[in-house]
């Protein structure tokens, strides 16, 4: 039985290219910031992949820092920031409430030393009402963090118009677009945004790659102190296979448009059929704009850990959550963050497609599903009297 894999929003396989280009680029094993000719090898790599990275999000290639991936560099923007900027009347900082954990949980450290962490809604339709999001923003704002794309939903923000609020009062902004890369058209110029974050392995890369964009002349302490690599803005021997693997999938790009809509026609069947097919089922976000590879689905009397292992000994390979999150109790705070109840939140399904994706994998995935979904519904009203009998 093939598996399906419908998670690639957790982490994506390494693209045929990656596997290619491994030996080689281990060949680059000495130490780029050597001056003697084995390092030389490895800072030419590290110097392709840069140029690579930087204009596969638009930005200038001496703008781009090296991280270890998305958590290392959403850390580095806010805890960069505050640390820089925490002797000046500047003290305020905005997010929404459906940020990834290494944005909330970076927020909570940094109200733990002295900064004022304020939250900006979002409706269940994903929008941010942006007239309340300007009044939200203050003279002594420091950063405003907002991601491009929702990890769960798919949902799109307003990046470009939040950036533009922001600056007017003189804040800076940070974009979490993690889930952005590869799926979505744009660019850290056009949106206008000060710092953003990016992680390979969500785009066919090894894992241990990320970068942060920083704009040029942004405040920024280092978090890792050290030798001085990412011209001091990030201390450590740079991981160059993984940094390459990154840059490699550049190439890629060039068929991100065609692949935008490919997986929309898949996801848009997927959800027809689901809808069609299974009773009590509604789409998180449906109204709003989002990527084109994810659904994130509500079915009712089903729950989603219970979902998700059924799925998985029939071959299929889905998510609840956030991938990070699971194991916890805790239905996904972002979900409840949009107003989902928390009984809708843990029954939630994330469906997230790859390029790879086909239309015979959403067949069987819509055929599973609704056996599985009609068996878990079948025995809910003993499992719902044990719960009661055991509370
Ligand atoms: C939106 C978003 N930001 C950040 C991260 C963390 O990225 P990494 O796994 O590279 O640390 C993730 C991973 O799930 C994510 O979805």
């Amino acid at each position: 039985m093939k598996t399906i894999y419908f998670d690639h929003n957790a982490t994506t396989p390494p693209a045929p290219e990656v596997f290619q280009g491994l030996s080689e680029w281990a060949q680059a094993w000495g130490n780029p910031s050597s001056i003697h000719q084995s390092g030389r090898g490895p800072k030419s790599l590290l110097r392709w992949s840069r140029t690579q990275i930087s204009q596969m999000i638009g930005a200038d290639p001496l703008e781009v820092v090296f991280t270890s991936g998305g958590s290392e560099s959403n850390n580095l923007a806010l805890k960069g920031v505050f640390y820089k900027l925490k002797n000046t009347e500047r003290n305020h900082y905005l997010m929404s409430r459906i940020e990834h954990p290494s944005i909330m949980k970076t927020a909570q450290f940094l109200e733990s030393q002295g900064a004022e962490v304020e939250y900006i809604e979002v409706n269940r339709d994903g929008v941010i009402d942006l007239e309340k999001f300007a009044a939200q923003v203050r003279p002594t704002t420091a950063l405003v963090s907002v991601m491009l794309a929702n990890n769960e939903t798919g949902i799109i923000l307003p990046i470009k118009k939040m950036s533009k609020i922001a600056h007017e009062k003189g804040a800076l902004f940070h974009t979490d677009a993690v889930q952005a890369l590869g799926k979505m058209l744009f660019s850290v110029k056009d949106l206008g945004v000060d710092l953003a974050s990016f992680s390979g392995h969500k785009f066919y890369a090894l894992k241990g790659a990320g970068a942060l964009f920083v704009k040029r002349g942004t405040p920024l302490e280092p978090l890792l102190h050290g030798g001085g690599q990412e011209r001091s803005r990030r201390a450590g021997t740079e991981n160059i296979l993984a940094i390459a693997s990154f840059a490699t999938t550049r190439e890629k790009l060039n068929l991100l448009e065609a692949k935008i809509l490919e997986m929309q026609v898949l996801r848009d069947e997927l959800e027809c059929q689901v809808l069609h097919r299974i009773s009590g089922v509604s789409i998180t976000g449906k109204n709003g704009k989002r990527l084109s590879n994810t659904s994130n689905m509500v079915l009712n009397q089903v729950d989603g850990e219970t979902l998700l292992m059924n799925l998985d000994m029939d071959g299929i390979c889905v998510s609840t959550g956030a991938a990070c999150s699971s194991g916890s109790q805790e239905p996904s705070p972002a979900l409840r963050a949009m107003g989902l109840t928390r009984e809708e939140a843990q029954n939630s399904l994330r469906v997230s497609l790859g390029w790879n994706s086909t239309r015979e994998d959403v067949l069987r995935f819509c055929d599973v599903l609704e056996k599985v979904v009609t068996r878990i519904r079948q025995f809910q009203p003993d499992h719902r009297n044990s719960q009661q009998v055991s509370l």
